[in-house]
């Protein structure tokens, strides 16, 4: 049987950058081409899987080793996984990489000022009143990914122009994902 390889497509950034936004578009389009694709979302997996962690960093590893561990476990059967999570430090973003094989690594850029803008959720306000500590941006920190494989900047793009990169990288991949038989 032909048994298609999954992926894992990792979207790293600040709160509110985009990350959910995007990941949902990619989604659309692949399960459209007729791939199985699963959501992984950070918010989410914080209500269920890793409920009763925090966000010191110890917790924040924790979390995403349990994120990693689902996505190796879903990507091995061939099904594309996309993550939403904030992934802070480059630590964990290299952990994910040296335990799943097909990693690629999305940084969703959205500059401090215009997440704080939008503050969706309102966890900006509460951070800066200092209702929630250790928020990430304001009061704890968000490292750049030094080798990130695509970068999409959501304050200067569009949603479908960014999803439109992120097909294009995967699809001019040396072994680009294939429409399922
Ligand atoms: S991660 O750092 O461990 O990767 P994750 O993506 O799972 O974080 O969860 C981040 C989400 O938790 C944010 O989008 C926000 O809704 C919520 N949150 C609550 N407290 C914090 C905090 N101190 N820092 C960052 N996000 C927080």
């Amino acid at each position: 049987m032909d048994r298609q390889q999954g992926s894992v497509l990792w979207f790293t950034g600040l709160s509110g950058s985009g990350k959910t936004t995007t990941a949902k578009a990619v989604a659309a389009e692949l399960k459209a081409r007729g791939r199985l694709v699963e959501m992984l979302d950070g918010d989410e997996l914080r209500a269920t899987i890793c409920k009763g962690l925090g966000f010191s960093r110890e917790d924040r590893f924790e979390n995403i080793k349990r994120i990693a561990y689902v996505s190796k476990l879903l990507s091995r059967n061939g099904v594309v996984v996309l993550v939403s999570a904030i992934t802070p430090y480059e630590e964990m973003r290299a952990y994910a990489r040296s335990v799943i094989p097909d990693y690629a690594e999305i940084y969703v850029n959205c500059p401090l000022p215009e997440c704080e803008k939008r503050d969706v959720k309102g966890l900006y306000a509460k951070a800066r009143s200092g209702e929630i500590k250790h928020f990430t941006g304001v009061s704890d920190p968000y490292e750049e990914p030094v080798r990130p494989d695509i970068t999409i900047s959501t304050d200067a793009d569009s949603v479908v122009s960014n999803c439109s990169k992120i097909l294009k990288w995967l699809d001019d991949r040396p072994r680009p994902m294939q429409a399922a038989h």
